[in-house]
């Protein structure tokens, strides 16, 4: 079975080329480079550097695909505030092309990463599936956005879709050639923002008034490796005219401080940090419900915060 894997040279996508390469997949992969890295391709995989604004580049890539396992795409809430209409080009109109281009080439199974920004501020924690969707801001609504538009594929020409709303992804996976991590210019994320703190440079605690237990955020950590296995099981259970959503989480929060105190065990000394004012668009606490993929995927995540954080580390060597 051939794969065609969007964005499989970014952080998510070139673990799932390695997981899936090693459960005897063929893959293809088409990918900008924009974010991700070209060096990150193993040997034997079909590469199309190319963009889901360029048709003939999705055509291309699509030959002799059984299923698309959608990654590519932009993902940093910040940068949507300030350049949404790159968001909506890039998220939406360039998925619309590949659905457009699947059609073309009769490729019907398709296993999309949308996002916990779908739901906005939570009016219930853990959040379901059902949840109310107001995303509050233009990357979570792109997202929402193209969750919509498979749904309507679905119903209207039948293909089998799959949308996983990640929580927070961390860890790393290491491969035979070398780690597979969180490699963003520059880093926003908190767990190797964390570790990479300094006395001189520390990293900053956005907030520490918010409404929890030590007044730092709340959110659910997920482990890339566990990712992954989900979307395999997802890719499994494909049936033709529906379009499934799950939340894809560990089902437990971890406060700011909470993480930075796990990275202080790990590094083996207190991680540095300054007090900073809230970051715009957050909320208070993302924390997911899991039971849906738990039970329909048979999908349990085994990974914990620490080995999230270990694995983070080892790819820094
Ligand atoms: N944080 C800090 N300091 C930092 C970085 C982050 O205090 O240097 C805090 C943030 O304010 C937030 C938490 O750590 O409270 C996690 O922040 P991240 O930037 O690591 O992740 P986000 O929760 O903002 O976003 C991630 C993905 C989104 C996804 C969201 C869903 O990047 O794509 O999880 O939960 F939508």
């Amino acid at each position: 079975m051939r794969i065609l894997v969007t964005g499989g040279t970014g952080y998510i996508g070139s673990t799932a080329v390695e997981i899936l390469r090693n459960k005897g997949y063929e893959i293809s992969i088409l990918d900008d480079c924009s974010t991700g890295h070209a060096d990150c391709v193993p040997t034997g995989v079909r590469f199309i550097q190319g963009s889901l604004l360029n048709r003939s580049d999705i055509a291309a890539a699509l030959q002799d695909t059984d299923a698309v396992m959608h990654f590519a795409g932009k993902s940093l809430v910040g940068e949507s505030v300030e350049k949404p209409d790159l968001y909506h080009s890039v998220n939406v109109n360039g998925t619309r092309n590949l659905l457009d281009e699947m059609k073309i080439a009769s490729v019907t199974k398709i296993v999309f990463s949308s996002s916990a920004a779908t739901y906005g501020e939570p009016d219930v924690i853990p959040i379901p599936e059902s949840a109310s969707t107001n995303p509050t801001n233009p990357y979570g609504a792109t997202k929402l956005g193209i969750d919509s538009m498979i749904s309507r594929e679905s119903k209207e020409q039948g293909i089998s879709a799959v949308s996983l709303r990640y929580f927070n992804v961390a860890g790393a996976l290491k491969s035979d050639r070398g780690w597979l991590a969180e490699r963003h210019n520059p880093e926003t994320h908190l767990i190797p923002n964390v570790l990479r703190s300094t006395q001189a440079n520390p990293v900053k605690i956005f907030g520490n008034d918010w409404p929890t237990a030590d007044g730092t955020c709340i959110r659910d950590y997920v482990h890339v490796i566990d990712l992954i296995d989900a979307h395999i099981k997802a890719l499994e259970s494909l049936a033709e005219g529906i379009h499934e959503i799950y939340n894809l989480g560990s089902g437990d929060g971890y406060s700011v401080r909470q993480v930075v105190a796990a990275a202080s065990l790990a590094i083996g000394h207190e991680v540095p940090t300054i007090d900073s004012p809230r970051r715009a668009g957050d909320p208070a606490i993302l924390i997911a419900d899991i039971n849906k993929a738990k039970v329909q995927l048979g999908w349990v995540p085994t990974r914990r915060i620490n080995e999230m954080v270990a694995d983070t580390l080892a790819s820094f060597a």
